[in-house]
């Protein structure tokens, strides 16, 4: 063979499945994996597409085989491992060799990376599981424009196709790919954790056996929530675990795991100032997810809540509420990108994020055609304020509060239903409440406030007492 037109180092799970969605898009890839037992099986098992693999057992022989200027994708734990991996293989490499971290990597790690003066850094988000990253993942680039050049053949190649256009696309500079997939999760948690409860609310509320819960998301998945999180929903829900005959849900532990990205995200909006509360709740409940044995204790304390909701919820209805409190989860996703763009410079495109989160991804959805449509009407404006979604919401906000006010009558936890309702409903209010707020801060420490009739700013009491 001769050399190969691109490197990967890490050959685990989403490793494996992009070196042979690579090999299956035609470009010749030279591989190594820090044990060479796993590369040779690797290998062994690439069945046709071994003739386009080169199966490498040293850093060495990974940089010798691939054609100048090369490209090494790096598909390794996200943290130190990249550090340690992107220092052991620059000095075997030429100047303009180019590193491309596509782990799950924090945005602020690869900022520095690509800042740093060894060579050309690339940092890309790549979601889609092992599935996606096998078939046509979402990719989503950050780095040098150039350095993303040099590879997008590779990229959108590989790459889901919604409605024949590639889902993989420059983002922006230093780590704005990494740090689009980092919203893009914790989106996934709070869309996720919506369900949850929704499925909560069928299972407690209304007593439905899982098999009607999954008919019910199987049913949703060809209205206005087609999604992939929908449609697996509804397989988990109606599949039965063939050691016990009892459905599969019913003996996995209801404890969430998580690897991070639904908390950085909630950080990094934090230092935005940008409010993303169901991505808030969707992490919070999580941790909590976590705390069985608390969990269990309260219990045989106050006893549990779940009891049956009234108030005609029906599963149509749920369907509604599930559809405004998705607005709600993507308006605020999409809100921080746009407050990321401006504070770092970025340059951020919504409608391309939107569309490269067309298919491919976790998130993918059919929302996200209509999301990206709206964002290329004003990219900067809030989602719930374009005509689309302003009529979606107006329909489904009702069912949303009804859900959420029986809920909370029947003492069942609907945490990012009711951060998405109250998100909505403060968004909604012209005039709130935080003139107390700014009563209170300038009665106690003269932190002044401004007058409406007269628009002075740092004004203070005189407070009567
Ligand atoms: C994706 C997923 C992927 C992975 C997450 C899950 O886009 O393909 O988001 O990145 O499944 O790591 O995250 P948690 O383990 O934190 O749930």
């Amino acid at each position: 063979m001769k050399q190969a037109r691109i490197g990967l180092i890490g050959l685990g799970t989403m490793g494996s499945a992009l070196a042979l969605n690579i090999a299956e898009k035609g470009f010749a890839i030279a591989v190594f994996n820090r044990t060479a037992e796993v590369t040779r099986a690797f290998h062994a098992n690439a069945g046709a597409l071994a003739e386009r693999i080169l199966p490498t057992e040293s850093l060495k022989d990974l940089v010798a085989a691939i054609a100048r200027p090369r490209a090494i994708i790096l598909m390794v734990p996200a943290g130190p491992v990249v550090d340690e991996q992107v220092a052991a293989l620059r000095p075997l490499l030429d100047k303009d060799d180019l590193i491309i971290d596509a782990g799950n990597a924090n945005f602020n790690d690869t900022n520095r990376r690509v800042a740093a003066s060894g060579g050309p850094f690339l940092g890309i988000g790549v979601s889609g599981g092992e599935d996606g990253a096998r078939h046509g993942p979402a990719i989503m680039g950050g780095g040098n424009h150039a350095y993303w050049d040099r590879v997008s053949p590779i990229l959108e190649a590989i790459s889901a196709k919604f409605e024949g256009e590639p889902c993989a696309a420059w983002m922006g500079p230093e780590g704005a790919g990494h740090f689009v997939k980092t919203v893009h999760n914790g989106i996934e948690y709070a869309d996720m954790q919506m369900i949850a409860e929704i499925y909560g609310l069928m299972r407690d509320g209304l007593g439905l056996k899982d098999r009607e819960i999954g008919d019910a998301f199987a049913k949703w998945n060809n209205g206005t929530l087609e999604s992939y999180l929908i449609e697996i929903a509804g397989i988990v829900a109606a599949t039965v675990d063939p050691a016990t005959g009892k459905p599969l849900l019913d003996v996995i532990v209801d404890a969430a795991g998580q690897k991070g990205t639904g908390r950085w995200t909630v950080i990094e909006a934090q230092h935005l100032a940008s409010p993303v509360p169901a991505i808030e709740a969707a992490v919070a409940a999580r941790n909590l997810s976590a705390r069985r044995a608390e969990r269990a204790e309260a219990e045989a304390l106050f006893g549990r809540g779940a009891g049956r909701i009234g108030g005609g919820v029906t599963p149509d209805v749920l369907e509604q509420a599930l559809i405004a409190g998705k607005v709600m989860c993507y308006a605020q996703g999409f809100a921080m990108l746009a407050a990321a763009s401006t504070e770092f410079g970025w340059s951020l495109r919504l409608p391309e994020v939107a569309r490269v989160w067309r298919a491919g991804c976790i998130i993918r959805s059919r929302m996200l055609n209509d999301m990206a449509a709206a964002l290329a009407e004003d990219s900067r404006r809030n989602l719930l304020l374009a005509p689309f979604f302003t009529a979606l919401v107006r329909d489904t906000q009702g069912a949303l509060r009804q859900v959420v006010a029986e809920a909370v009558r029947a003492g069942i936890a609907v945490p990012a239903l009711g951060s998405g309702l109250a998100y909505f409903d403060t968004l909604r209010t012209a005039r709130g409440t935080a003139n107390m707020i700014q009563g209170q801060r300038d009665y106690f420490g003269l932190h002044g406030f401004e007058r409406t009739d007269t628009g002075a700013k740092g004004q203070h009491g005189p407070w009567a007492g």
